[in-house]
């Protein structure tokens, strides 16, 4: 059944050039399709733990990297290669290939010590979140760049896997884009684009368009939304932008972002672009 699925996307990806994609069966078909052997990984967990409070969880784990290899193919971890995993709630993770040549990846389906496969998060003020059918977890255990990354690129409740080519997004970039507005596309699809989306490209968990959106926002109060958007609406289900990172950094990554949304095409009278404001 697997087999027709990848033989069908792959002659698709033949005929079409488009990208590939998988519907993902439950974890017991793909232990046997594959013979594989399930693990327990044992990590630091990003969403429930804070940076002075870390808690870890061991969970039952395929190796994602052995799953990808064989659903996308040898080339797979090739240079402007994205993996994009889909959750059912519309979040949605694009994640450079590349990434998984430096860490270890796997699809958690549940806990070793039979409790629900479920986490707070806290970021997003949500408890018992369920994490299935798969979760995206990273051997982040003696890895500061990963516990210092949190929860980004952890998806959970991930139905389906998609490769794409990176380049894709790039479209959302204006021909003339500056250093910074580069910049800004980069730290967007890593902390924003996850949940919005910008003309159909990104997550589909907020429903209006993120330029669109900025543009009730001067750049001053865009950039301070973004690092504590609780200080606005308490309760909010918008995490604030990676508590991680220090301060300058935030005010950094939150600047080079609003330059970039301030560079997307609006209609007149967007309140990010009004010069000097
Ligand atoms: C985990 C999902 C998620 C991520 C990541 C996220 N947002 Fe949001 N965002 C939301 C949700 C949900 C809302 C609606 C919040 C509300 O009304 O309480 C929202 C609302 C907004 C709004 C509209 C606010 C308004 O009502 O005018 C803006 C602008 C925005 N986000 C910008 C960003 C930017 C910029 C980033 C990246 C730094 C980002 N968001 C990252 C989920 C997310």
């Amino acid at each position: 059944m697997l087999n027709r699925v990848v033989f069908a996307a792959l002659c698709l990806i033949a005929s079409t050039g488009q990208a590939v994609a998988l519907d993902l069966p439950v974890p017991e078909k793909l232990e046997r399709q594959y013979a594989l052997k399930a693990r327990t990984v044992e990590v630091v967990e990003p969403h429930t733990s804070t940076p002075d409070d870390p808690l870890r969880v061991r969970y039952r784990a395929l190796p994602a990297d052995e799953l990808l290899g064989r659903w996308f193919g040898e080339g797979w971890k090739a240079q402007d290669a994205a993996v994009v995993f889909f959750a059912r709630d519309g979040y949605r993770s694009v994640i450079p290939a590349s990434r998984f040549a430096r860490h270890r990846a796997y699809l958690a389906f549940g806990r070793e010590d039979g409790a629900a496969f479920a986490v707070d998060n806290r970021q997003q003020h949500e408890q018992g979140i369920a994490l299935g059918p798969y979760y995206l977890i990273w051997d982040n255990l003696g890895s500061e760049d990963l516990l210092r990354q949190g929860a980004y690129g952890w998806p959970y409740q991930v139905t389906r896997v998609e490769l794409q080519s990176a380049a894709d997004e790039r479209r959302l970039l204006p021909s003339d884009a500056s250093p910074e507005v580069l910049q800004g596309f980069e730290a967007s699809q890593e902390y924003c684009l996850t949940c919005h989306h910008i003309r159909g490209m990104g997550g589909a968990k907020v429903g209006e368009d993120l330029a669109q959106a900025a543009c009730r926002w001067k750049p001053e109060d865009l950039k301070a939304w973004m690092i504590e958007p609780a200080r606005w609406r308490p309760g909010t289900a918008m995490p604030p932008l990676n508590p991680r990172l220090s301060e300058s950094e935030r005010s950094l990554a939150s600047e080079r972002i609003a330059a970039f949304l301030a560079a997307q095409p609006h209609e007149s009278g967007c309140a990010l672009s009004r010069p000097g404001s």
